[in-house]
Parts: structure tokens; sequence; C-alpha cells
């Protein structure tokens, strides 16, 4: 006989994210009326790629909605990494910038590596900085979680996903999500697979998890097949395909196996904007308290 199968659980990153930013809102709010200065974001764009220009104007118009200052910076797309260094070094020392964010991936004649490094940890809103990625390993509280990682921990938290004990399977070892999303699991007490590019039987290792979760950016990746019955997917991708948004699941065929996925709109994208707005928060309360007795008040 055949089961029958129910409808899965749509893990919400869009309502969520509604109902988070406006905590924030409210927050800043509190702050505001007591006369203190808005939290700054300043936020640099190298050249003129079309998907990080959509991106980074999400993050400008998501920061003005919750009454963060955002400051943007679009620099020629022949930048040369001197100049980029000479901006952070002007960011880091301005006492209305919170945290600074350079959208990756900067133009090839840029060293990525020393603008990661140039950035002051105490603002590196997304938390690259090995010094933060460091505090990941270590479990400390004080560091910035990297916003994808960090959205996909409030996400599966909020509908009630426990990670203790559970096997969590990552499809990517990427700099910006799956590694330091590892390590972040690995905090949680689940017990993490990472699969990559050289993973020799990346199905063997799908269906063994309870949780998995896709950040590749190639286009419907995830088979139906290659999932356990029951499993919770979550999906990092976002990749154009004749003119639609998908992500890296293949998701009418996946959601009749999975008990709860994320949607391509509307799922991990909008969290990840919400981790930035929340780390964002998080270093303009702790500068908050070191400076209000001096420059922040007006
Ligand atoms: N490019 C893709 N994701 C991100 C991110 O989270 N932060 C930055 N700075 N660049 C990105």
């Amino acid at each position: 006989m055949e089961e029958e199968m129910s409808e899965p659980l749509i893990l919400d990153g869009k309502a969520l994210s509604q109902k988070l930013r406006e905590e924030l809102r409210r927050e800043i709010e509190r702050y505001t009326s007591a006369g203190y200065r808005k939290p700054g974001l300043a936020v640099v764009l190298v050249g003129d790629d079309p998907a990080s220009q959509v991106y980074v104007k999400n993050k400008v118009n998501a920061c003005r909605k919750v009454g963060i200052e955002s400051i943007f910076y679009q620099l020629d797309k022949n930048t040369v990494t001197e100049e980029l260094l000479d901006v952070i070094a002007e960011l880091n020392s301005r006492e209305d910038v919170d945290g600074i964010l350079v959208q990756l991936p900067l133009p090839e004649q840029i060293n990525q590596e020393e603008v990661i490094l140039a950035i002051h940890p105490e603002k590196d809103v997304d938390g690259f900085h090995p010094e933060n990625m460091g505090k990941l390993v270590a479990m400390m509280e004080d560091g910035f979680i990297p916003c994808t990682p960090l959205g996909i921990d409030l996400l599966l938290s909020h509908y009630g996903v426990g990670l203790k004990g559970k096997d969590v399977v990552i499809v990517g070892a990427g700099f910006i999500v799956g590694r330091p999303l590892s390590l972040l699991m690995l905090w949680r007490d689940a017990t993490v697979t990472v699969c990559h590019i050289h993973t020799r039987d990346l199905k063997k290792h799908t269906l063994s998890a309870d949780i998995l979760i896709s950040a590749t950016g190639v286009p419907h990746l995830i088979k139906e097949d290659m999932v356990r019955e029951g499993a919770v997917v979550v999906d990092v991708g976002i990749s154009k395909v004749e003119g639609r948004i998908v992500g890296d699941v293949d998701f009418e065929k996946v959601k009749r196996k999975a008990s709860a996925i994320t949607p391509v709109p509307g799922g991990v994208g909008p969290m990840t904007v919400t981790g930035l707005l929340m780390n964002t928060v998080k270093s303009y309360r702790r500068r908050l308290r070191v400076h209000s007795t001096s420059t922040m008040k007006p």
C-alpha cells in the first residue's frame, strides 16, 4: 500500500525575519529615544557584480527599516587593495560605525585575505576575521558568528528543531557558509559531516542526515533519492536558472520526503540579512556601554 505523506513544515525565514527585525526596531527605538545615536553599518561594494548589487541593496534597505544608519560605499571595479584598506582604516576609527561589511566576492586584483584581516574584529559583523572564526571554534559567546550560519541556527531553534546528538550533514565547505556552519552545529552538540567537491559518495552521506543543509550554489543538486524520509532540509543555495531563482534542493520532489524544509526564496536568504542586523546591534550595544559616558550621547 502506498504510504500517505503529510505536507512538510515550511521553515519560513521571511516570517521569522519580520518578527526578529520588529524586535530589533523596538530595541533601537528605546536607545534613540534615550538620546543615543543610531547604530551604524558601513557597507562596501567593489565593482558592479549584479548579484552583489542586489544583496547589498537588500542589506541597506533592511538597515533603514529597523533604524540602523547604513553608510554605503560603492568603489570602482578597478580599485586596488591599498585603496580599499584606506577606506577600512577610516571606518575602523569612526565612532559612529559599529559594523563594517565588505561584500564578497571581491575583484581578483584585490587581496581578500588582507582585507579581512584589516577589519577591526569588534566591527567585523560578517564574522570572517580569524579572531571571530577562532572564537567560533572556542565557543566564545562574545565573537561574531557569520550571518548565514547565525540565521540558520535561529531558524532551526525557532521551529524547535533540536540539534543535540543529531546527524547534521552539510554539503559545501565554503568559507562563508559551510565551514563556519559546521563549527556552529558542533557547538550545538550535533554530529557533523561536511561534504565537498572531493567527497566520493555524496548520496551515502546525505541519506544519513537527520538535518541536511546544502550550501553549494549548484541548482537542484539535492534530489529526492538523496534525502532520508522525515529529514529536515535547509537550502542555502541561490541560483538563477532561466530567469527564476532556484535553490540547491529540488524542492517540489524533496518536500515529499522531508518533515520540514526551507523554501527558496523566503527561507535562509532573509535570515542571513537578519543575522547581519543582529550582529550590528550586538556591536552597537557593546560600543554603547564602552562609550556611553563620552561621544555616543548627543
Ligand atoms: N557574499 C555572499 N555572502 C556574503 C556575506 O554573508 N557577507 C559578505 N560580506 N559577502 C557575502
